[in-house]
């Protein structure tokens, strides 16, 4: 007995195998082959015969044999039982398809491509600016003097000496005024940060929209008209609406627009801290000064500017009353969108 013989007993079994086209030829295989007097069992007798280096290896051989013939039996078996093999599964036309998840916008970039195309609608351009800023942009040109306090209104991250991470959008506007000439009407979106406590109001990033007009004769009606639109497309038109005074140093005079508490519908509640109303945006008249700063000739030009919390819109749309959940990414919150 060598070597030669067990391959060759082993590939006798497999072509029998699989020719075997009936459990009853299967049944007369595993007879000739792997029952007590079958050929594979009784190879294991003549060890017996074979000399005592040569055994083990040997006995290993008949082993592997007898593993694999067995397996070779019990497959072709369960096929032929069942009338199926691993690769051919019976087709159920009945099984529902694979739905394939696509994911959506996240609500922010939802409530940004309604204000874009709002303000697109209205004849505005949409501009873009760094987020890492240079002092003179995000303050000094804005008519923030060096130690003022209102530069205390924004909690800064500064970089070095004279950078920040801006704390507005408003910046933008100086970039957009030094490339270009009246008549300019452009919105500017984008992330800001802002060096504060971290509360279910207030996160260390967040989104703004800024939007400036400048033009001959451009007024505080049109300013308002304009963001009245807004308000009614993006909020619905039921709404009532005001203008309060307010003070920005880029704005003369500077107003904040609130509209009517969705909660309490104006009866004053605790989210609207029972005025009935909620602030959603500050605006005002391009100061003169800012006007210097971009070489405008305030004598010709006005203008009139706004910003907005892009955060803030949504969580007063929707009714989201906490603001890190926007970043937290959280499916349960993101699919209601
Ligand atoms: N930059 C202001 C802020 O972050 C918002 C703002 C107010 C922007 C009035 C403007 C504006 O352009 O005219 O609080």
């Amino acid at each position: 007995m060598q070597q030669s013989d067990v391959e060759r007993i082993r590939n006798d079994f497999e072509q029998a195998i699989n020719e075997a086209s009936s459990l009853s030829e299967l049944e007369l295989l595993r007879i000739k082959y792997l029952s007590r007097n079958g050929i594979i069992t009784k190879l294991f007798d003549e060890l017996k015969t074979i000399s005592s280096e040569e055994k083990p290896a040997f006995g290993k051989l008949l082993n592997t044999l007898r593993s694999e013939t067995t397996e070779l039996f019990n497959t072709k078996k369960s096929v032929l039982e069942t009338g199926k093999t691993s690769e051919n599964h019976e087709l159920d036309l009945t099984l529902p398809g694979k739905t394939v998840k696509l994911g959506s916008k996240h609500i922010l970039s939802q409530t940004l491509f309604e204000i874009k195309s709002i303000f697109k609608g209205l004849g505005f351009s949409v501009y873009d600016g760094p987020e890492l800023e240079s002092d003179y942009y995000n303050f000094e040109a804005l008519n923030f003097p060096p130690d003022h306090p209102a530069r205390d209104m924004q909690d800064t991250f500064f970089v070095g000496e004279q950078f920040v991470l801006r704390t507005h959008t408003t910046p933008v506007q100086i970039r957009i005024m030094e490339k270009e000439q009246p008549p300019i009407r452009a919105i500017m979106p984008g992330r800001v940060y802002r060096n504060e406590a971290i509360s279910s109001r207030s996160y260390c990033m967040f989104h703004q929209v800024d939007g400036i007009y400048v033009d001959t004769d451009v007024s505080f009606a049109e300013l308002k008209g304009t963001l009245v639109s807004f308000a009614k497309q993006f909020y619905g038109d039921g709404l009532k609406y005001r203008f309060r005074p307010s003070f920005f140093p880029f704005t003369e005079p500077s107003a904040e627009m609130d509209i009517t508490c969705y909660i309490c519908m104006g009866k004053g509640c605790r989210v609207c801290k029972h005025s009935g109303w909620l602030e959603i945006l500050g605006c005002g008249m391009v100061d003169p000064n800012v006007f210097k700063y971009v070489n405008y000739d305030s004598e010709k030009y006005t203008g009139y500017a706004f910003g907005m919390g892009i955060e803030r819109i949504a969580m007063l749309k929707y009714g989201i009353d906490d603001i890190r959940i926007f970043f937290e990414n959280d499916l349960r919150f993101l699919k209601q969108f």
